[in-house]
């Protein structure tokens, strides 16, 4: 029986271990090549048995894996546990160097909405993908990672800024997010310096690296922490975690015999919006699962009969709440760490769930023993949304929206409960598992 501390030291692992999405999806390739899935290529014909096991990749930081179950598709419908492979932070733009007063800085876009106070101060680096000419001629991608403290984004002391206390951190996108990577020595060619750098990290030749993507990510790896160690902390917990449960959950000898078809789909973009080939609002999902489809013959009425009995939780994670601000929070729908996955609610379907989607995932609670808490936002804040409303209606799949209790949503650094993840697992294998 594997503990709870156990499952999370797997899980900041994992996170360590990922510091883009591109490589989040690279680790779970691995994982599931030890469990017997073959990878699956959109270019490919695919013959597909039942009871075997599959992955698809698509611009290697989504990826969608499914166990075929054994029974006929319209019987059983698709099981799907949605999540994100990516979180907000800081990309590198492509012309990046800047050579002034004596220092190289790196320039900086901002990627969704992070809280950019946090990314002072903390010892930084780079990850992402490289795009090169291989030796055939044809284009390749390959992963990259610096793993030293490479850049900083040092704070203002409080004497040049005495009013930080009283009105917050406040940092201008354009001009205050450069980030210091060196000092500048006399007739360096600036342009270059970067790509001398890619070179060195990549192993790939000068001329042959055309482009990269690369995000800026906080070295630090992931703690344990508090008197009695409930809690943990690093980044990407949103939505590292939620990918991580779920992964558990599917990876499990009964679950992976399964009369059912199990889905799990990982999305990268979906902290701009899921708006592109691999996010959630694109076409991946309703692709592959049309193509598991023609592969097993089954004609297009069986296939929308398949729809009407799927089911997916879209899982990501929550708002715990924190006793040192309480009018951020609804007073009735105060969300606590290590009590529970939470089911979130909205009037205005920014959370996709109903209530027979919720009653679905309560009913898998308490057959999992698992304690769950229900959220609303305050309503005079606006609320944030998830891959849940976009997927269900373009399937027409009922889903409910679910996810842990964290700290400090979209910080560098995040921290939520042990107990939650070991939870979330086990309601997520009862779901994978149930007749
Ligand atoms: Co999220």
């Amino acid at each position: 029986m594997i503990t709870a501390q156990q499952q999370v030291k797997d899980l900041l692992d994992f996170i360590d271990n990922s510091p883009s999405p591109y490589h989040a999806v690279k680790n779970i390739e691995e994982k599931l090549s030890a469990f017997d899935f073959k990878r699956l290529n959109e270019t490919e014909k695919w013959d597909l048995k039942p009871g075997s096991r599959y992955f698809i990749v698509r611009d290697d930081s989504s990826i969608i894996f499914f166990v075929l179950g054994k029974k006929p598709l319209s019987e059983t419908g698709y099981r799907i546990l949605g999540a994100h492979t990516d979180s907000p932070g800081l990309k590198i733009k492509p012309n990046a160097v800047n050579n002034a007063d004596g220092l190289l800085r790196l320039g900086v876009e901002v990627y969704g909405g992070p809280i950019l106070a946090t990314f002072t101060d903390r010892d930084l680096s780079l990850a992402g993908r490289i795009s090169y000419k291989a030796a055939s001629g044809d284009i390749a991608s390959r992963l990259v990672r610096f793993d030293q403290a490479l850049l900083r984004l040092p704070n203002l002391a409080i004497h040049m800024n005495r009013k930080v206390n009283e009105d917050g951190l406040k940092l201008h996108k354009q001009t205050e997010l450069p980030l210091i990577l060196a000092v500048a020595v006399e007739q360096q060619l600036s342009e270059k310096y970067l790509h001398n750098l890619l070179v060195k990290a990549s192993d790939i030749d000068a001329h042959d690296i055309l482009s990269w993507e690369l995000s800026v990510y906080d070295t630090q790896k992931g703690v344990f922490w508090g008197d009695n160690k409930q809690f943990y902390a690093d980044s990407q917990l949103d939505n590292l975690a939620s990918c991580h449960a779920g992964m558990q959950a599917l990876l499990d000898e009964n679950t992976l015999n399964s009369d059912n078809t199990l889905v799990c789909a990982f999305f990268d973009h979906e902290e701009i919006g899921s708006e592109s080939t691999k996010g959630a609002s694109g076409c991946f999902l309703p692709d592959v699962l049309q193509r598991i489809g023609f592969a097993m013959d089954v004609d297009k009425e069986d296939y929308q009969r398949a729809l009407a009995r799927s089911f997916m939780i879209s899982a990501d994670m929550a708002h715990a709440y924190q006793p040192n601000f309480p009018s951020a929070y609804e007073p009735e729908h105060k969300v606590t760490v290590n009590r529970g996955p939470v089911i979130k609610v909205n009037a205005n379907h920014r959370y996709s769930s109903e209530s027979l989607s919720e009653a679905m995932f309560i009913s898998w609670c308490e057959a999992s023993e698992v304690p769950y808490q229900k959220y609303s936002h305050r309503a005079d804040i606006p609320c944030g949304s998830t891959i849940g409303p976009m997927t269900s209606a373009k399937l027409g799949i009922r889903t409910v929206d679910v996810g842990n209790p964290m700290w400090a949503m979209h910080s560098i650094r995040e921290s939520a409960g042990v107990e939650d993840h070991c939870y979330m697992i086990k309601v997520l294998n009862t779901f994978f598992s149930v007749e």
